[in-house]
């Protein structure tokens, strides 16, 4: 399972060819770092940025958000679909305030028991906002492990969930989980697609069953009827 080298693929493709300017991105503020996070599970890139703007300049601090009424917390959320997730970061907020304080918790753990806080997204708030090493595994990363590793089995099944995460345990890298963490999302949103991936210029063709197989179209296994 352990790859030394897996991990520098990724951190130098990051570097040299990742995003570096995003709003969300060179701030160490763990409250920016989380809305986007939240804005960002089911919205692409390019959907989050106004959002994230305005909602920054109504909400600036973590108390800002807790002590708004939902409806304006709702209004702010408008357009960007899947409603409970503004329903969540609400009650995170206040949370976040009357149980720690206005800091949101370096734990990963700890941040994975507050609303709208999954396991993977709690990884990526903790890699950004402390520089802790915890492993991602959203809907992105899955793929390009099934890829790369030629997963067999639906990656939606509980056993093989548990081998990807132990996977994506095993290549954390002892340095640089900043850029780590960014390459692989970036890595699944814009190379790695679910159709047609850019091989030609992926940084894990080398080492990739998919690639090495032909079997990109059948990888990861899709749901089983
Ligand atoms: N998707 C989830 N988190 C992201 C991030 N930090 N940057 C770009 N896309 C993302
Ligand atoms: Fe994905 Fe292709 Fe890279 Fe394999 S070589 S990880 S299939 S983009």
């Amino acid at each position: 399972l352990l790859d030394p080298t897996f991990s520098q693929a990724v951190i130098d493709w990051q570097r040299t060819h990742g995003r570096h300017t995003l709003p969300w991105q060179n701030t160490r503020d763990a409250y920016r770092v989380w809305l986007s996070e939240i804005m960002l599970q089911q919205t692409q890139v390019a959907a989050v940025l106004g959002y994230y703007a305005r909602f920054l300049e109504r909400f600036p601090t973590v108390q800002d958000l807790a002590s708004a009424p939902i409806e304006d917390v709702m209004a702010h959320w408008s357009g960007l679909g899947y409603y409970t997730r503004a329903r969540n970061l609400h009650a995170c907020a206040i949370r976040v305030v009357n149980e720690y304080g206005g800091q949101f918790p370096a734990d990963p753990a700890l941040l994975a028991d507050l609303p709208g806080i999954g396991r993977s997204t709690a990884a990526a708030i903790t890699a950004f906002s402390n520089g802790t090493r915890a492993a991602i595994l959203d809907g992105n990363v899955k793929r390009v492990f099934a890829r790369v590793f030629g997963v067999e089995g639906y990656p939606g099944e509980k056993r093989i969930e548990e081998g990807l995460w132990r996977r994506a345990e095993a290549l954390l890298p002892a340095e640089g989980i900043e850029s780590y963490t960014q390459g692989l999302m970036d890595l699944g949103a814009t190379l790695c697609t679910r159709s047609k991936p850019d091989c030609g210029r992926c940084p894990l063709q080398a080492r990739c069953v998919a690639f090495a197989t032909n079997r990109t179209d059948e990888l990861p296994v899709r749901k089983p009827k």
